[in-house]
């Protein structure tokens, strides 16, 4: 299947980075979010990006006007129909993903893949909300998307090798390198770090350190680029909530019962970097 035309559901921190990365491939973007301002606000943190590469002289002037110029974007789900390939990167809801899939199913061509950048949620669930669960699969970046090689390829019960194959070559295409994890709650990537992360929010909790010593135990005892914490504040507090929520629900092991320090920070608004206030500052 030759793939021309990408969508990319969400204009936040991770549907802006793969519309970035898959624009500066080469094809064609278009992606949506529910207010222009959301999209607006995708489009500015692109443009900052590239005119930071810009600036290193990793990309020339043309090269940036020719990424954006691939860029288009929309509040109207609709214009998903001539899609061959969408990544739907909108936030981490069970509810809200079905929804949006379900009418992905209607929208889109009936051979476009409808992939999900998913943290956590079993694909073969959001699979079954549509018609063609051989063509849904779940391709998971890691933030900051530019920057980070990863891609998880996750595929669920139904989704075929066809749609495997071909979703592992655009990984490569994006100048990413693919893994491939089993259709289980966190998949691998974070069934491994969110209990780590929940285990540092346990430490301050219980008082066994501050912010500052839990992250540079982790930064310079492990060799970790960022603290627990840190990184906490970069994914966002809700959504590491709610991949605890999805682990502890999944497998019913008490072992992934969220820190109720982590829950007091979200009920208080306090999300992170995206926010202003987390752990840190910002
Ligand atoms: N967007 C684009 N580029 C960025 C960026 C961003 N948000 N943040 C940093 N960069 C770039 C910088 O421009 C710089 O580029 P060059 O090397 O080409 O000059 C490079 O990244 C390094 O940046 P800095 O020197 O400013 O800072 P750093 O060395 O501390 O690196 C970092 C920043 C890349 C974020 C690094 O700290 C890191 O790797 N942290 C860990 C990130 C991580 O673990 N991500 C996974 C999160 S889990 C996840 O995403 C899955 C999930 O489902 C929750």
């Amino acid at each position: 299947m030759d793939i021309k035309k990408f969508g990319v559901i969400g204009a936040g921190q991770m549907g802006n980075g793969i519309a970035q990365v898959v624009a500066a491939s080469g094809l064609e973007v278009i992606m949506s979010d529910i207010k222009d301002e959301f999209c607006e606000k995708g489009i500015a943190t692109i443009t900052k990006n590239l005119d930071r590469m810009v600036k290193k002289e990793r990309i020339s002037q043309d090269d940036k006007t020719a990424i954006l110029g691939k860029i288009n974007t929309t509040t109207n789900l609709n214009d998903m129909k001539d899609v061959d390939f969408v990544v739907e990167a909108a936030v981490e809801r069970e509810d809200l993903k079905f929804k949006l899939f379900q009418d992905l199913d209607k929208i889109c061509p009936a051979d476009t893949i409808l992939s999900t950048n998913t943290s956590s949620i079993p694909i073969g669930r959001i699979a079954a909300q549509t018609g063609r669960p051989d063509k849904v699969i779940g391709m998971h970046f890691m933030n900051p998307v530019p920057v980070m090689k990863l891609v998880e390829i996750i595929k669920g019960i139904a989704t075929s090798d066809e749609t495997f194959s071909l979703t592992w070559e655009l990984s490569e295409k994006f100048g990413k390198t693919p893994a491939e994890a089993g259709d289980y709650p966190g998949f691998i990537a974070n069934r491994v770090l969110m209990p780590m992360i929940n285990e540092a929010i346990f430490c301050l909790y219980q008082s066994v350190g501050n912010v500052e010593d839990i992250d540079t135990v982790m930064k310079l005892g492990m060799n970790h680029p960022m603290g627990p914490l840190g990184l906490a504040d970069l994914i966002g507090l809700d959504t590491c909530l709610a991949i605890m929520e999805t682990l502890y629900d999944g497998f019913k092991d008490s072992k992934y019962r969220p820190c109720p320090l982590l829950r007091r920070y979200v009920e208080a608004g306090w999300l992170g970097r995206k926010s202003g206030k987390g752990f840190y500052d910002y």
